[in-house]
């Protein structure tokens, strides 16, 4: 059987959390429209949502966000080695390894029970926000500003990023930001947990995997390239010939296209409001008028291939004017997804079967082993 390149179509496990419908532009968390959850949930709300396939009480809410905020801090002695690393280490780097050093700080790592994997889930939501922001400070050279267990994941990130507590707007909109990124079918990275707990290995080493899938550019690392272009793009006028250089030297332009979406990822939508109103808020309309025309001149260039905004085209402004150093854009999108990948672990352990494709074999046979001496 011929190979499927990118196992495009493939349908490859099943899953209760998301649906997409690629071509009407649809995504659901356990059948909610992404939009009504967007103006009406939070990302605690969400996640409970995800894990639990239906949205929580207000009791349970109340306790599931006790159960998060508690985990906060960091457990004793990962302080000391994040305080180690290398100032210049990339945010993605650190993250993806400090995620697998608090596999070392679990009693009981390789418990794989519903139990254990919710808890070890709950820790990683928990600290990945803490690792993001501690480093931050760290290699800014400003003191860590502790966890306020008050706060909600998205309020709290940022107030110990900047050691100020964050305009409500800009709490929100995190808010906002994290609920549209929390899941989204079998994408790669997710795709990537599933198969390292396919083997029965450990919450922490898939949740490591998947944040290495994301950094790709061409996954999650592309919010950061699409801020880099919008760098690069000196104007509004600019902006017409700069896509279409790079479209006729067949670049691929970063916050474009998608592999299900074939029409306006429902994502964009939401995220284009969010940046329209936070650049006026904060100053940027010019990065924002940018980002507008970079759409209206690929529209008209790949129209015909269905190549529409996706996640990370306007998340890249969103998180600008919320005022993220932009090598965190990609990170903030992993402390989004760790609630998905968790989901996507236990929902793979609760039918696990493992993954284990073919290859389509292409190199000779029975070929005659020749010594050193002779070749
Ligand atoms: N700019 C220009 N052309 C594009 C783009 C783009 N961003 N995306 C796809 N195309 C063209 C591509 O050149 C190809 O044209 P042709 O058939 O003439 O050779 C056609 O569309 C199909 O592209 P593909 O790369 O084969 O499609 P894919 O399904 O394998 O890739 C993708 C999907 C997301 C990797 C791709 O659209 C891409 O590289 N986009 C830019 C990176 C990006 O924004 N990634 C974030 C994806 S959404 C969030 C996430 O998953 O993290």
């Amino acid at each position: 059987m011929p190979a499927v390149k990118g196992l495009e179509g493939v349908v490859a496990a099943d899953t209760k959390m998301s649906y997409i419908d690629g071509e009407k532009g649809v995504l659901e968390y356990v059948g909610i429209p992404i939009g009504q959850l967007a103006e009406h949930s939070t990302f605690e709300e969400t996640v409970f949502l995800l894990w639990n396939g239906r949205l929580p009480k207000k009791d349970e809410l109340a306790s599931f966000g006790v159960e998060i905020r508690k985990r906060y801090e960091l457990p004793a002695g990962m302080e000391q080695r994040l305080l180690a690393l290398p100032r210049d280490a990339k945010p993605m780097h650190m993250i993806r390894t400090m995620v697998s050093a608090l596999s070392m700080h679990d009693q009981n790592p390789d418990a794989n029970d519903p139990a254990s994997l919710r808890d070890k889930a709950l820790n990683i939501l928990a600290r990945v926000p803490t690792l993001l922001a501690y480093f931050h400070r760290y290699r800014s050279g400003m003191p860590l500003v502790r966890p306020d267990g008050k706060l909600g994941i998205a309020e709290n990130f940022l107030y110990m990023l900047n050691g100020e507590m964050p305009k409500p707007t800009m709490a929100k909109a995190m808010d906002v930001c994290l609920v549209l990124h929390a899941d989204h079918g079998l994408n790669n990275s997710t795709f990537t947990a599933r198969v390292m707990m396919s083997t029965q290995s450990d919450m922490y080493s898939a949740i490591t995997a998947a944040i290495g899938s994301l950094k790709g550019p061409l996954h999650g690392g592309a919010n950061e390239g699409v801020m880099v272009m919008l760098n690069e793009i000196p104007s509004v006028e600019a902006a017409e010939k700069h896509v279409l250089d790079k479209l006729a030297k067949k670049d691929k332009i970063m916050g474009f296209g998608h592999r299900i979406y074939k029409s306006y990822d429902p994502r964009a939508t939401h995220l284009q409001v969010l940046a329209k109103d936070l650049a006026a808020e904060t100053g940027n309309t010019g990065l924002f008028d940018k980002s507008k025309r970079i759409e209206e001149v690929m529209a008209t260039a790949v129209a015909a291939k269905g190549i529409y905004p996706n996640v990370d085209f306007y998340s890249a402004t969103t998180y600008h004017c919320i005022g993220l150093p932009l090598d965190m854009f990609t990170p903030v999108f992993v402390i989004a997804r760790a609630g998905g990948w968790a989901g996507h672990v236990i929902e793979q352990m609760s039918d696990n079967r493992l993954f284990r494709p073919d290859v389509d074999y292409k190199g000779p046979h029975e070929v005659k082993y020749t010594p050193m001496s002779a070749r």
